[in-house]
């Protein structure tokens, strides 16, 4: 995922700037860069590897205009030609990007653009604004209308008064700052009280005493809005990792959903949130598909109304079926995944009714859905999504739970509450991170969360696992098990038992190494179990 940072107003270190930049380090990356002004001309500097790389080459540089940027590879390789910024063929315009440009081959072509210097997409953007004719906002106006896919943009044009920045579905704000004004994309990056946040193909120039703001190239005016990120709650804290932190900061957000809740939940269920629906659409990505997952069950069955849980990178190639009577509650930590943006405006389009369950309630997603269900679950900055899975789970049971009043809905929280802070066993920690290849197996709604296991297991401990509904194994699958191989049985659900204890015998006898995670103390065999 990539960043970016930049700077106008007086003449500053560049160092500032990049050092801002760390502050989207947990984004992930694997270059970053910068480009800046000097002698009324272009400079870049741009590295491999950490963002110390590029603070090292550094010397004394300063400028009144720097754009800087953190990349993670889409279009082309980890190099530093493919690193940003990306400057046009006649070093007129240097721009970095976050997002994709989908038709950039096409425009190569149509607009016979011509001496690339990277693989990137990006570089587009660079000669097509140096391609158009007009003043800079006239430009990017043209160029944005002729690029497909999702953008933030931050450019400069060579001149040390203003830098500019245009966005489309990817998230961009601008706040002052000291002596001038910061553009970024993500808030964690400013530490003023109020910032502006910019629309979908909104532009803006950007001065060291003011900014301006264009849509479809007429001058608008935004408000600013309050800026409630919590900066201490992003730090360390004295914590090694923030992966660890974040998961032992599990119970405080679910006692801060319990604090939220109680004000706010007449607000939310103040009418039959049901009514006229006759589909449920959950819709998520990776972790928060999970949580979608959990939903659809827990809806289903507590309101016999047709709930299923969607990718939703697929949904939105097929979403024909959604209409007035659909209700599409879309999940995300961030609020700014793109394509649970693209469903919520597709299904907004049809007349369905959207609500976001997000972390980040000032997000494109919350800004476009009709009701905002907050996680609270403070700044998440490890990359896996830990508390706010828990988070995700606590809010859709409460939604799966509203019409049982306020106190009792609220009590429900207790059961996830009681799962927090379970001791492991070192040996089966060995096991799991020696093995080769890792089965989580369950069924039902420990299916769900064989799933999220394996996703963390890969994402974490870059581990070969996948997740399975433990039925589902001997129907191919099963073909894989043999000596070295771990398999974590989750079983919770007293009904389906035994059935999940059979394929555990069938993976047993194909010599796998069993773990099982259980809340059955009377569960006990030829393997490891870790009670919950
Ligand atoms: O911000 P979102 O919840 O929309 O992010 C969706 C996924 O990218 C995310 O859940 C991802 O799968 C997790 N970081 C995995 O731990």
């Amino acid at each position: 995922m990539c960043g970016i940072v930049g700077y106008v107003g007086k003449k500053t270190s560049i160092k500032t700037s990049i050092i801002t930049l760390k502050n989207l380090e947990y984004r992930g990356y694997d270059s970053s860069g910068v480009a800046y002004i000097h002698n009324k001309k272009i400079q870049t500097i741009k590295k491999v590897g950490v963002i110390d790389n590029l603070l090292n080459e550094l010397t004394n540089q300063t400028s009144k205009i720097c754009i800087c940027h953190t990349r993670w590879a889409t279009h082309g390789k980890v190099n530093v030609q493919n690193a940003h910024p990306q400057v046009s063929k006649n070093c007129k315009f240097a721009v970095v990007h976050n997002g994709i440009i989908e038709n950039y081959q096409e425009l190569k072509a149509q607009y016979k653009l011509e001496h690339f210097v990277s693989e990137t997409d990006t570089e587009v953007i660079a000669n097509l604004l140096e391609h158009f004719e007009g003043n800079t906002i006239q430009k990017l106006e043209q160029t944005m209308n002729c690029l497909v896919g999702s953008y933030a943009l931050a450019v400069t044009d060579g001149s040390d008064k203003y830098l500019y920045v245009a966005k489309n579905k990817s998230p961009l704000y601008i706040a002052k700052t000291n002596g001038g004004y910061m553009v970024a994309s993500d808030i964690s990056c400013f530490t003023s009280q109020s910032y502006y946040m910019l629309s979908d193909r909104m532009v803006a120039r950007v001065g060291k005493n003011k900014v301006e703001f264009f849509k479809n190239g007429q001058p608008i005016n935004i408000d600013p809005l309050q800026n409630t990120f919590n900066i201490s709650e992003a730090k360390l804290n004295g914590y090694k990792y923030f992966m660890e932190k974040e998961i032992d900061e599990t119970s405080t957000v679910i006692n801060n959903i319990y604090t939220r809740y109680s004000t706010i939940f007449e607000e939310l269920f103040k009418k039959d949130i049901f009514q006229d629906i006759n589909s449920v659409y959950l819709v998520g990505c990776g972790t928060a598909y999970h949580a979608c997952q959990m939903g659809a069950i827990w809806l289903q069955n507590n309101f016999r109304l047709k709930s299923e849980a969607y990718i939703a990178s697929e949904l939105r190639y097929s979403t024909s079926l959604i209409d007035k009577h659909s209700l599409v509650v879309l999940v995300s930590q961030s609020g700014e995944t793109a394509d649970t943006l693209a469903v919520a405006s597709l299904a907004k389009k049809s007349g369905a009714k959207i609500y976001a369950i997000t972390n980040v309630e000032y997000s494109s997603l919350a800004n476009i859905s009709d009701l905002v269900f907050p996680l609270c679950a403070g700044p998440e900055i490890a990359v896996a999504s830990t508390k706010a899975y828990s988070a995700m789970l606590s809010v859709l049971h409460l939604l799966a739970n509203h019409t049982q009043g306020k106190e009792k809905a609220l009590e429900g929280l207790k059961k996830i509450t009681k799962l927090i802070n379970i001791e492991v066993d070192s040996k089966v920690i060995d096991v799991v991170s020696k093995s080769k290849r890792v089965f989580f197996i369950g069924r039902a709604c420990d299916g769900i969360t064989a799933c999220e296991g394996a996703l963390k297991l890969k994402e974490i401990a870059y581990i070969d696992a996948c997740g399975y509904y433990a039925g589902e194994l001997k129907h191919g699958t099963i073909a894989l098990i043999e000596p070295n191989v771990v398999v974590v049985a989750i079983i919770t659900n007293n009904k389906l038992k035994a059935k999940t204890l059979n394929a555990v015998e069938e993976v047993l006898s194909r010599g796998a190494t069993v773990v099982i995670i259980t809340d059955d103390p009377t569960i006990k065999g030829n393997f490891y179990t870790v009670c919950l």
